[in-house]
């Protein structure tokens, strides 16, 4: 086995097969009504259009917990102690946790993404900016399966799942995942998480419909990967970007709306959409304080600390196994 030479990043491949994108799009598109999972959003473009949405003004939850992430760096690092494997879920282009590695001084990082091309990018510029710091890439959908390398056992292991992409979990799936992690960082460790929290529903509606049209590019991106990677044959232009809060599920849904009636062909299938039908592409939960301690304790969890910006629109929050 290879050791970890310091500015190298260790690359674990567990990426799922392109048939399970094939296999999920085609079971999706034949459920009424049609849905495909928001993990296959991040392609190399997708990932690239994610960070641009980040930037977007209406888009509030990224700034707000990066200045929560600021504002209290000394007292997370603190709480979780230093010298511990640093594991963060859905990686991306791993900005947020440089906002922690001054105040923290883990022992290794491991960035965990779907996006191989992205991830690769993203920690090597890390271990270049880290010479001390020994940095992992592994490539997973972690979504399904929580798998890490055995270095992780080599220290206390701090989850680290910013952005509340927990949301983008049905309650179930939620809890499943969150038992899941419990499992993996073990008795004692624990998971700093961004959790996106209950609010006006116009805030809401404006944060997935930006002016600069950025969230409907990365909606409309994910055809286009079905197209370009399946080859399936639909017609792009005869779709939309739609995005609303549902307050009953208390969840803003992503669609993309058929403008009018016409056939999605792939894999051999023929798919039709009525018009205005709509393939359900993203759910994004927004839970209270109250309603995510009880997720996480469910799950094994119990809330140590919880920060938030001064208007209650973020949280990120420190869970311990119990
Ligand atoms: C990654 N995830 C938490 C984002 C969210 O807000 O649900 C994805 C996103 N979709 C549209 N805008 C951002």
């Amino acid at each position: 086995m290879s050791t970890v030479a310091k500015r190298q990043v260790k690359f674990h491949d567990y990426a799922p097969t392109g048939s399970d994108f094939l296999a999920e799009v085609v079971e999706g598109l034949s459920r009424v009504p049609k849905k495909i999972s928001p993990k296959f959003f991040y392609d190399q473009r997708g990932s690239e259009l994610f960070d641009e949405i980040c930037l977007q003004p209406e888009y509030y939850p990224t700034r707000t917990e990066i200045s929560i992430l600021q504002h209290n760096a000394r007292q997370i690092a603190a709480l979780i102690g230093a010298e511990s494997v640093l594991v963060e879920l859905g990686s991306g282009a791993s900005e947020k946790v440089r906002v922690l590695f001054d105040a923290l001084s883990p022992a290794s990082y491991m960035g965990v993404d779907i996006s191989k091309e992205f991830l690769l990018l993203s920690t090597r510029r890390l271990a270049q900016d880290y010479p001390e710091l020994e940095v992992h890439a592994v490539c997973a959908d972690f979504s399904q399966q929580l798998e890490l390398p055995v270095q992780a056992q080599r220290g206390q292991v701090v989850a680290f799942f910013p952005g509340s992409s927990i949301g983008n979990f049905e309650p179930t799936s939620a809890l499943q995942f969150l038992r899941q992690v419990a499992a993996c960082v073990g008795k004692g460790g624990k998971l700093l998480i961004g959790v996106d929290l209950k609010k006006d529903s116009v805030i809401l509606n404006r944060a997935y419909n930006d002016a600069a049209g950025v969230t409907a590019a990365f909606n409309l991106n994910l055809l286009q990967r079905i197209q370009v990677e399946l080859a399936a044959e639909l017609e792009l232009d005869a779709f939309h970007h739609q995005a609303f809060y549902n307050p009953e599920q208390s969840r803003v849904e992503m669609h993309l709306v058929s403008e009018r009636r016409q056939t999605i062909m792939l894999d051999d299938e023929v798919f039709e959409l009525t018009a205005r039908e709509s393939i359900h592409t993203e759910s994004s939960y927004k839970y209270s304080l109250d309603e995510f301690a009880r997720l996480a304790g469910k799950a094994g969890f119990a809330v140590e600390q919880v920060w938030t910006d001064p208007a209650k629109m973020f949280s990120v929050q420190l869970l311990g196994v119990h």
